[in-house]
């Protein structure tokens, strides 16, 4: 049993078919790269993944069983979490009250615990910070701790945007596009990074992104997307030598960089 899986999913936007009878299965423990030309659906598919949209035809499965009929506020205890295209943070909090806050949805204690400062409340409170902690570290960010998040610079915000990601202890992790906007050093520090945590936290992850050699060197599979539907499957090998991905999107000078 694959750990996702994507069975001629469909995603029509009134005319426009944003998703077209798309295939899709991921391992557990795989690095899975979505690629494709701008406005070809790979966001799409994620928020089809995460509740956000609703899908129009198909079937979308977690460990087995259906999660398409599940709301986006349900997705993170499915045991699923993303970061955004366009970085979602609270920009007015630091790196660790962002980090904090996002491990808060993992407490042990109750309301009535936190309202009574019991013995109860005050171990969990202790466990969130350890965690706060040690995901500031493993993201390189203990030296940004108490920087207001919207000062940091943006490839630090992608990257406290996968700690708030990892906070809430996903079994698998989408990334959308969380190279864009770094410079080619931030970029291969983040293949080291996103290696390292899933080492680390025994993660599935499935990366959408435009730097191919980020792409190439990361996953151990690939699909390409075009207009809706899937161009091409297979390793990084195959993908970068089949004609039909060189012709529609990695002759592409921005896919190439
Ligand atoms: N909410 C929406 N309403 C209408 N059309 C939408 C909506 N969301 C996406 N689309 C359309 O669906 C198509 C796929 O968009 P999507 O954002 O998934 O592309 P993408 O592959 O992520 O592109 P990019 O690489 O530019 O991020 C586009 O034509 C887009 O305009
Ligand atoms: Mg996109």
């Amino acid at each position: 049993m694959s750990l996702l899986e994507l069975k001629n999913v469909t995603k029509q936007f009134g005319g426009l078919t944003a998703v077209g009878n798309f295939n899709l299965k991921v391992e557990s423990k795989q690095i899975y790269g979505l690629i494709g030309p701008n406005g070809a659906g790979k966001t799409t598919i994620f928020n089809l993944i995460t509740g956000i949209y609703n899908i129009t035809e198909g079937e979308i499965l977690f460990e087995g069983k259906r999660i398409d009929k599940t709301p986006t506020f349900k997705i993170a205890d499915v045991g699923i979490t993303r970061t955004f295209q366009n970085i979602r943070l609270f920009k007015n909090l630091t790196t660790y009250e962002n980090i904090l806050t996002a491990c808060h949805f993992n407490t042990a204690y109750s309301l009535l615990d936190s309202v009574l400062r019991t013995k109860k409340y005050k171990e969990g409170e202790a466990i969130l910070h350890q965690n706060a902690k040690e995901l500031l570290k493993i993201m390189g960010l203990e030296e940004r701790r108490d920087t207001i998040a919207s000062n940091l610079p943006y490839g630090l915000q992608r990257r406290l945007e996968i700690a708030r990601a990892l906070a809430l202890r996903p079994k698998l992790l989408l990334l959308d596009e969380p190279a864009a906007g770094m410079n080619e050093e931030e970029t291969f520090q983040l293949l080291d990074l996103i290696k390292q945590v899933r080492d680390q936290f025994d993660l599935t992850i499935l990366i959408i992104e435009h730097h191919m050699d980020l792409i190439m060197n990361l996953c151990h599979e690939i699909t390409v997307l075009n207009f809706g539907k899937e161009l091409a499957a297979g390793t990084p090998e195959m993908i970068q030598s089949n004609p039909k991905v060189i012709e529609a999107y990695l002759g592409e000078g921005e896919a190439a960089c």
